[in-house]
């Protein structure tokens, strides 16, 4: 069963940079849990974003845990830097590491929290034998790269799954779901199983987006 509060964690990849102390204020009078910041190498995925430079400047902008998604290759070569930067979170992607277990323990040795994220076409089993080690679990509800597109509603399923997953290994990791959240959907995935919820288009393109983040929340009710 998911945890008594919904978090919240407003991704900056649709923040406006020109103004990102505002855009990180609004979030924390809005009562934000997280700050998520999306690494993207233009070859893991096709789009580029940013590196420890962003992730110091976020640090100082906030005492919000930061919630990193590495969207990488070859992960490993960012996580010191990454967790210097003032990392809370460094989420990797399945996809991409095949040592799964030596990436997930050494991100814990640098202090930080450690979270694996599939792809919607990625099987759970790929984090199935490491559930109990895990902090988060992310499921992409959409084909990560790119901020507001669709969420698929086939990840519902896959949520559930997670959660019956990561129950079975009774992992306290969170269960992360990141693309296409909304208003009409989060509830869906907060009963599916889902705790933490990544929104970037839904809540910078709101046009109160500290409200938004009352919105969402209010959208996820008791689990049952
Ligand atoms: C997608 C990123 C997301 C993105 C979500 O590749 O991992 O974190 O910012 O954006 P929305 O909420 O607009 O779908
Ligand atoms: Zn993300």
């Amino acid at each position: 069963m998911n945890g008594s509060r919904a978090r919240i964690a407003p991704s900056i990849l649709s923040a406006d940079f020109a103004r990102l102390s505002d855009e990180i204020a609004r979030c924390e009078s809005g009562g934000a849990d997280l700050i998520h910041i999306d690494v993207m190498d233009g070859c893991f995925v096709p789009n580029l974003t940013f590196g420890a430079k962003v992730i110091e400047t976020v640090r100082r902008l906030t005492a919000l845990p930061l919630d990193v998604h590495l969207m990488v290759v070859e992960p490993e070569k960012y996580f010191e830097d990454f967790a210097r930067s003032g990392a809370n979170t460094l989420t990797i992607h399945a996809e991409v590491a095949p040592h799964l277990h030596r990436q997930v323990h050494r991100i814990k040795e640098l202090g930080c929290l450690a979270g694996v994220a599939v792809n919607p076409a990625t099987p759970l089993d790929a984090v199935g034998e490491i559930a109990a080690d895990l902090d988060l679990l992310l499921v992409m509800t959409v084909n990560p790269g790119f901020g507001g597109q669709s969420f698929i509603g086939a990840m519902l399923d896959k949520i559930r799954r997670a959660r019956a997953l990561l129950d079975a290994a009774r992992s306290r990791a969170a269960l992360e779901v990141d693309g296409g959240i909304a208003r009409d959907t989060i509830g869906h995935c907060w009963r599916a199983g889902a705790d933490t919820f990544v929104a970037g288009n839904a809540i910078f393109s709101a046009h109160d987006p500290a409200g938004e983040i009352g919105e969402l929340r209010g959208r996820c009710g008791v689990s049952v």
